[in-house]
């Protein structure tokens, strides 16, 4: 319990509205957690995998009717429909306040309601910031222990007047007396996660998966902070947090935004193939970035765990994140093996005789569905990742001299380019595009502007977000700021083959960053900006064929005028938030592809 009169008051106004049969107040502690995953074992949740091949690991198969974010479920609320753009789906805060109360009158009936205190970022630390879940998902709690910093240490620092932000959830599944529950109760076709950013608080109901559910993560850290960090003068964006030491040579931090199931989880925990350079992870999915007393932009990862993809991870593709995850870990969608482990596609070159799919059904390699549920995810302790950086939990953050755009682009969009200036960075920011993965309910594969990757996340109008970028460049010498990159790992050939080896062979595209910061790398300038020079990235040791080189780092000028085309249609959207700067940048483009 807390003498935190907001708390005490919020958490019975939430009990007297939800009506749980239960309240429990998490501490946090690992009996706590061992008794919660009894209850979901019980439940059905939960199967508890083999301990001699992972240890205190769990597998848990969600309603299909619940696998990803969803976005046309997902709100931001405030008086005035502009403060959101057109980005975001907007309701008057008022009247959705009326709608949520409808959903939440009674939605914990038959259950537990879970008080979870999380700090977001090192306990105690300045730069941090403290939540409050309410939940009537144990799942949930499970989870947001392994992502977030929860319980009692997060209470203490809380005290008696501190201030949270409240973030009330339901999985939307009352349960009358002697009902039997579902193994993964929630309410699929009333799924509401909404936001109201002026307070701040969090409403979310129906789901119980992943940034719908664990509402420290996106909720929180990205559209409640984007929309802080505005008022206050520093970033939160969705970026992973990367270290990078040459042979010999000093560490420099990296900051890389790429779209959901783009590659920041495998580029932050990269094995790089370069002999004797290393990568080291600080974050893999979210930074908060402020100024120094130096003048320099400095981050944490205000997050304590990694919630991953798992198809496509695999001992080749990403070994250091298979090595995180070997204990104390929950695994959601993915296939179960008969001796008790987990499987997902591509894990291993050749798949199991026999598994039990995500949905339940006994799966065999001539199965027409996949094994895993394609957004599947692991839920897993970033203390334990071989890479993690000794400075991942500095209150003081590590000082960003590079940041990275990045998206899923089959043509036009070169392997590496650098940006002329902070503002021609943000300008390729903010017509960053990818085609549309996994991540969140919808068609896959379909292509879309996804700027700074923020496109689900950006909790106000994203025209001003625009602005607060161009206006963060302004506060500080030009030399202190990171450079601007912007990278593709994911090139076609005709035949729909990559041309781009990718994960660890990223590391001579990072190489190449490197030297650009440190003053030697080689670049020339084309209209989009600065490209490597033919010999500038090092294959030295690979076996990249040079013609797929030459067609990684050209600048096709037809195909760019058509994407001007495309970007003036984005731009056009935002109306007269979009600022000048950027049209600006848009015409210069224009001219040197003229030109060009
Ligand atoms: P979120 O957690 O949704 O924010 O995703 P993320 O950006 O962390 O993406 P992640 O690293 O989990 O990668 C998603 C998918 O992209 C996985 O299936 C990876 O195998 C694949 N992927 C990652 N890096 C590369 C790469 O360099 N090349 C190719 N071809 N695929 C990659
Ligand atoms: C993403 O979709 O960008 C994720 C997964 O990191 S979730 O937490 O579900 O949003
Ligand atoms: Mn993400």
């Amino acid at each position: 319990m807390t003498n935190n009169e907001k708390l005490r008051n919020w958490v019975n106004e939430t009990a007297a509205l939800c009506q749980p049969d239960n309240i429990h107040w998490c501490d946090g502690s690992q009996a706590e957690n061992d008794a919660l995953c009894d209850v979901l074992v019980d439940a059905g949740t939960f199967i508890r995998l083999n301990p001699a091949k992972r240890p205190g690991c769990f597998l848990a198969h969600s309603d299909p009717g619940d696998v990803a974010r969803v976005e046309d479920r997902t709100f931001i609320c405030t008086k005035d429909e502009d403060d959101v753009g057109p980005t975001n789906n907007w309701r008057d805060a008022d009247e959705m306040k009326s709608v949520m109360t409808k959903f939440f009158d009674g939605s914990m009936k038959g259950r537990t309601m879970y008080v979870i205190p999380y700090s977001m970022g090192p306990l105690g630390s300045e730069i941090s910031r403290i939540g409050v879940q309410i939940s009537d998902s144990p799942y949930v709690v499970v989870n947001m222990r392994i992502m977030t910093r929860i319980g009692t240490a997060a209470l203490a620092v809380l005290g008696k007047d501190g201030d949270f932000v409240p973030c009330l959830h339901s999985i939307g599944a009352p349960l009358d007396k002697g009902q039997k529950d579902a193994a993964w109760p929630c309410d699929p076709d009333n799924k509401y996660i909404v936001h109201f950013p002026d307070e701040p608080s969090i409403w979310s109901y129906g789901s119980g998966y992943g940034g719908n559910a664990l509402l420290g993560k996106k909720c929180f850290s990205l559209r409640i902070a984007s929309f802080m960090a505005r008022q206050q003068g520093w970033l939160a964006e969705h970026m992973l947090i990367l270290g990078i030491t040459p042979p010999n040579g000093e560490k420099i931090y990296v900051a890389a935004a790429f779209p959901s199931a783009c590659g920041k989880t495998n580029l932050a925990m990269m094995t790089p193939t370069i002999p004797g350079w290393k990568v080291e992870t600080v974050g893999d999915d979210i930074a908060w970035m402020k100024f120094g007393a130096d003048g320099r932009l400095y981050a944490i990862n205000p997050e304590s765990g990694f919630f991953g993809v798992a198809p496509g991870t695999s001992m080749e593709s990403n070994p250091n994140a298979m090595f995180t995850l070997e204990s104390n870990s929950i695994f959601t969608n993915v296939a179960l093996t008969p001796d008790g482990d987990v499987w997902w596609e591509e894990m291993s070159e050749e798949p199991p005789e026999e598994l039990t799919s995500w949905l339940g059904e006994a799966w065999t390699p001539a199965s027409p569905k996949t094994a895993a549920h394609p957004n599947a995810r692991y839920t897993t302790p970033a203390a334990q990742c071989p890479t993690i950086d000794a400075d991942w939990e500095d209150p003081k953050g590590v000082p960003i001299s590079a940041i990275l755009f990045g998206g899923r682009r089959a043509a036009v969009v070169p392997l590496v380019h650098e940006a002329l200036s902070w503002q021609h960075g943000t300008f390729i920011g903010s017509i960053a595009s990818s085609e549309k993965t996994a991540a969140a309910a919808g068609k896959v594969g379909e292509l879309r502007r996804d700027p700074m990757a923020m496109l689900p996340f950006c909790g106000y109008n994203m025209g001003d977000y625009f602005q607060h970028w161009l206006t963060i460049g302004g506060q500080t010498e030009p030399d202190k700021l990171p450079r601007i990159f912007y990278v593709n790992w994911f090139r076609k050939s005709a035949d729909g083959s990559w041309l781009w080896p990718g994960y660890g062979e990223n590391s001579r595209v990072l190489k190449w960053i490197y030297e650009r910061v440190s003053g030697d790398g080689k670049a020339v300038e084309t209209p989009i900006g600065y490209l490597p020079t033919p010999d500038a990235i090092d294959i030295s040791g690979s076996d990249i064929p040079p013609k797929n080189m030459e067609l990684l780092l050209s600048v096709n000028v037809q195909a760019w005028r058509q994407e001007v085309e495309s970007i003036r249609e984005h731009y056009r959207r935002f109306g007269d938030r979009l600022p000048a700067a950027l049209s600006q940048e848009l015409e210069s483009l224009e001219e040197r592809l003229q030109n060009g």
